[in-house]
């Protein structure tokens, strides 16, 4: 059992673990907003994460993200799908934890490879796959630190949801809407 005060639910983990949509999918079910922090900032800069990431790079995509997250921080009642980057400062992590609750999706890397593929727009993904075996490597302590851990490596977008609810029903009881 969690004892724990949240009034959103942040959904982290590696490019291709399905934060996106399983985020969309989990806010549908529990009749909370959704939002999505590579959306967010394409919207706001009005061009994809690529372009961004080629034409100022990713310390400025970095610094929106860090930007988001101070306006993320008020939010209620809101699935947040985070990009795969933005948990590893600490200072998002902190702030997003302070009022979401940390679900850190988990995928192998190699169920990730075949979910993305080797065309993958994402920029860090334009690396050879030893390059992304660190990255994910690296990555995961910081994952590890969420208040709930989903391994997504053999479950459909209907069973992660699922499994997602369930934990929910099973730490929090009916104080979550619809966690049934
Ligand atoms: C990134 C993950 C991407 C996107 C950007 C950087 C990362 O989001 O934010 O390409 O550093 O892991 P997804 O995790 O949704 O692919």
């Amino acid at each position: 059992m969690l004892e724990r005060e949240f009034a959103n639910i942040t959904l982290i983990g590696f490019m291709g673990a399905g934060k996106s949509s399983v985020g969309k999918k989990l806010a549908c079910a529990l009749e909370w907003e959704f939002i999505d922090t590579d959306a967010a900032i394409q919207d706001v800069m009005g061009i994809s994460i690529p372009e961004i990431f080629e034409r100022y790079g990713e310390k400025r995509f970095r610094s929106e993200e860090k930007y988001l997250v101070k306006r993320l921080s008020n939010l209620q009642n809101h699935v947040i799908a985070t990009g795969g980057g933005l948990i590893i400062n600490p200072e998002n992590m902190e702030l997003l934890s302070k009022n979401s609750l940390l679900i850190w999706l988990y995928a192998s890397l190699e169920k990730i490879r075949e979910r993305v593929g080797d065309n993958s727009p994402r920029p860090l993904l334009k690396r050879d796959w030893e390059q992304t075996e660190a990255l994910w490597l690296k990555r995961q302590p910081v994952y590890r630190q969420a208040d709930l851990h989903i391994d997504t490596t053999d479950k459909d977008l209907e069973e992660v949801v699922n499994s997602i609810l369930a934990e929910l029903k099973q730490n929090f009881g009916n104080r979550i809407p619809h966690a049934q």
